[in-house]
């Protein structure tokens, strides 16, 4: 019996986003369910009840039957105390819930028997990339920031030479470049300004530079990553560099974005009221980081404000401001969750916590809490620095430093496969000694070079694999010999050889043009 799945219209005041969108819900239809919107859900995003209704989903007058009639609840914001008490016993939320922030809600949710999803918990790995709606929402925040602040700013981002006179390009200051920050440079890159950007992570520096930004370092050596490759909060003595770079960028920058978060931690406060008296008048400061206590002294969180000449804006809701696009891309986000709870397209959801992304996402289980999760075994933390040389083996040796234990393993290991392959040598054909030593070097090689790739380049470089594996297409171009060659096999296995050759063909090309996709991704 396919399972239905809800989508009330979102009560937080000024949410304007929805979960799901009319394209959405003819994928979900496809996947099995029943979909029912509650009327009026998606006017604020301008999706219209006859457009869903178009796409196959009912469409429910109010909330009450609404939540009464679905198996499973598709929210953006987290649900308001009436909207748990209309959460069907033992029922089904996937929402954004922030538990870490919200215990009474992940209290009432437990007393309710139901089983939760939660949108921010999606592990951060390749893998769930798909239905990260944490980077997906951080993307258009950062985009929305920098429109926001042409909004607010007098003049153009892009320098011109007119007949009126010259006009300089605005200079644009972005501290913090994750997901966030990264669209934000882009953004205000793209629009024509002078962008500058500051990250307690150096390894962002390329990203910053490929997106058309100038890294802006801290002279300062710290490790700035911490858990999962997010930021960490940092020593007095960095601070205290960083705090330099910052009152000199203050002065002479037009736009400040501000994007630093550590996750589970008030936001660093960055921008001190100095900084902001030091600016010139008229210019914007965008703090992104408003609803957890703001990086700059004096933001407001939800408001905006006119501080010495400088507008600082402290916005909640930059998603949300872009209505129909954040719907479009979180109901994707949601659908692509569907995917992976209904692996069988029958409309029936299976919570499988034995899979890595589904156990990370599920904060509580038929009303039992299982957050937090088990750390993800794959993150986008930098690797761990390199360990100090090993010790001398004893004071008063020859002077040679002793070789780790490791390397006497290693060459214990190599000898015993020196013996054996020899003992193999003796007692085997040649040919079988050739095909072996060419199979154990190709698994020497292939382990040398995937082992030096980052995980973050798993993904690619498995597609690549897959298309070079695609060279037995040479075994099988040997197969066809011409009419009247002594090789000629029989008839059978050339055709057998045919088929391959076309299967191959398409593994091959199919292979490169997702690599080349997928590394295009990393690319501007
Ligand atoms: P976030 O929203 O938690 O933080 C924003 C940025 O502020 C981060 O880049 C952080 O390093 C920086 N920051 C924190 N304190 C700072 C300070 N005092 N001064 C300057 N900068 C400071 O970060 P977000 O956007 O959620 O991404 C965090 C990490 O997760 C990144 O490494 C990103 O590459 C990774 N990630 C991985 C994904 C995946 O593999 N599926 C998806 C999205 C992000």
């Amino acid at each position: 019996m396919p399972q239905t799945i809800g989508v009330p219209r979102e009560t937080w005041p000024g949410e304007k986003r929805v979960a799901t969108v009319p394209e959405v819900v003819q994928k979900l239809v496809k996947l099995g369910f029943r979909v029912a919107v509650e009327s009026g859900a998606g006017d604020a995003a301008n999706f219209s009840d006859d457009a869903y209704r178009a796409a196959g989903a009912e469409i429910i007058n109010g909330a009450g039957a609404l939540w009464n009639g679905s198996d499973i609840v598709f929210k953006v914001r987290g649900p308001s105390a009436s909207e748990v008490n209309l959460l069907r016993t033992g029922g089904t939320l996937v929402s954004f819930i922030w538990p870490a922030q919200n215990p009474d809600l992940m209290q009432s949710l437990a007393a309710k028997k139901a089983t939760v999803l939660a949108m921010d918990s999606v592990p951060r790995i390749s893998r769930a990339q798909k239905l990260d709606a944490l980077s997906s929402m951080a993307n258009i925040g950062g985009y929305r920031a920098v429109i926001e602040a042409a909004h607010h700013f007098g003049r153009f981002f892009t320098g011109q030479i007119t007949a009126a006179g010259k006009v300089p390009p605005a200079k644009v200051f972005v501290i913090g470049a994750g997901v966030a920050g990264l669209a934000a440079i882009g953004t205000a890159a793209g629009l024509g300004a002078i962008v500058r950007a500051n990250d307690t992570r150096p390894e962002v520096a390329d990203q910053i530079k490929s997106l058309g930004g100038e890294y802006i370092p801290v002279e300062y050596t710290e490790e700035g990553s911490g858990v999962g490759g997010y930021a960490k909060v940092m020593s007095e003595g960095f601070q205290k560099a960083q705090r330099a770079v910052f009152e000199q960028q203050a002065k002479d920058v037009d736009i400040i974005i501000t994007t630093a978060l550590i996750p589970g931690r008030p936001a660093p406060k960055l921008i001190t009221a100095e900084m902001v008296r030091s600016m010139k008048p008229g210019s914007v400061i965008v703090d992104m980081a408003a609803e957890q206590g703001g990086n700059c002294e004096l933001t407001e969180p939800g408001q905006v404000v006119v501080q010495h000449g400088v507008t600082i804006i402290g916005y909640a809701d930059l998603p949300s401001r872009l209505a129909k696009q954040a719907s479009t891309l979180y109901a994707t986000n949601l659908f692509r969750l569907a995917e992976e709870l209904c692996k069988t397209k029958d409309g029936v959801i299976n919570v499988n916590m034995e899979d890595e992304v589904l156990r990370g996402t599920t904060v509580i289980k038929e009303g039992t809490v299982t957050w937090p999760p088990p750390a993800p075994k794959l993150s986008a933390a930098p690797p761990a620095a390199a360990k100090p040389a090993a010790m001398p083996a004893k004071a008063g040796g020859h002077g040679k430093p002793g070789a780790p234990a490791s390397a006497k393993s290693t060459a214990i290991v190599f000898a015993v496969g020196v013996v054996v392959f020899c003992l193999i040598g003796v007692n085997s054909p040649p040919a079988f000694l050739t095909h072996l030593t060419v199979f154990a070097l190709a698994c020497f090689v292939g382990y040398m070079v995937v082992w030096n790739v980052t995980p973050a380049l798993h993904t690619p470089l498995m597609s690549v694999t897959n298309a070079i594996s695609s060279i037995i297409a040479i075994g099988a171009l040997v197969q066809i010999a011409p009419p009247g060659d002594a090789a000629r096999p029989e008839e059978l296995i050339r055709w057998l050889a045919v088929a391959a050759i076309v299967l191959t063909s398409i593994n091959m090309l199919g292979g490169f043009a997702v690599t080349q996709r997928m590394l295009a991704m990393f690319r501007k």
